[in-house]
């Protein structure tokens, strides 16, 4: 028998490390489209906070996904410090709201 659950075991946590991956990739996209890389990087401190950051800091929360999406489209400042997120209106609700759920699926 626990010839049998080894591989099975292992066959999920390579299937599960794809899907997470597949995700990075998709929200790397969607980044790229609504021109947020200028300002952001999933690992790496830019002008914004880097977004596995964002994530760790609404890890937990309910309301995250509504809250980062509306922030998305409107910008503002006063979480990350000083510096000011300007809006960003060419962002679609739909594209705003995949985002924020990407960021926060990178926990
Ligand atoms: C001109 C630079 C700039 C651009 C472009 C930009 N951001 Fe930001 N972003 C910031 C800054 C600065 C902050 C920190 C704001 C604060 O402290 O409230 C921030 C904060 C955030 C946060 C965290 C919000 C919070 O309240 O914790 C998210 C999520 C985010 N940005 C996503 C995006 C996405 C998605 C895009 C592209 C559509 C984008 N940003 C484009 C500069 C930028």
């Amino acid at each position: 028998m626990r010839r049998l659950i080894a591989p099975l075991l292992m066959m999920g946590l390579v299937s599960f490390g794809k899907a997470a991956y597949a995700d990075t990739e998709k929200l790397q996209t969607l980044l790229q489209r609504n021109n947020c890389l200028a300002c952001h990087l999933i690992d790496k401190r830019k002008y914004g906070p880097k977004l596995n950051e964002v994530a760790a800091k609404y890890a937990g929360d309910a309301s995250a996904v509504d809250v980062l999406a509306k922030k998305i489209k409107a910008g503002g400042t006063g979480v990350w410090g000083e510096d000011i997120m300007p809006p960003q209106p060419q962002v679609s609700d739909a594209d705003a709201r995949m985002i924020a759920e990407y960021i926060l699926a990178l926990n």
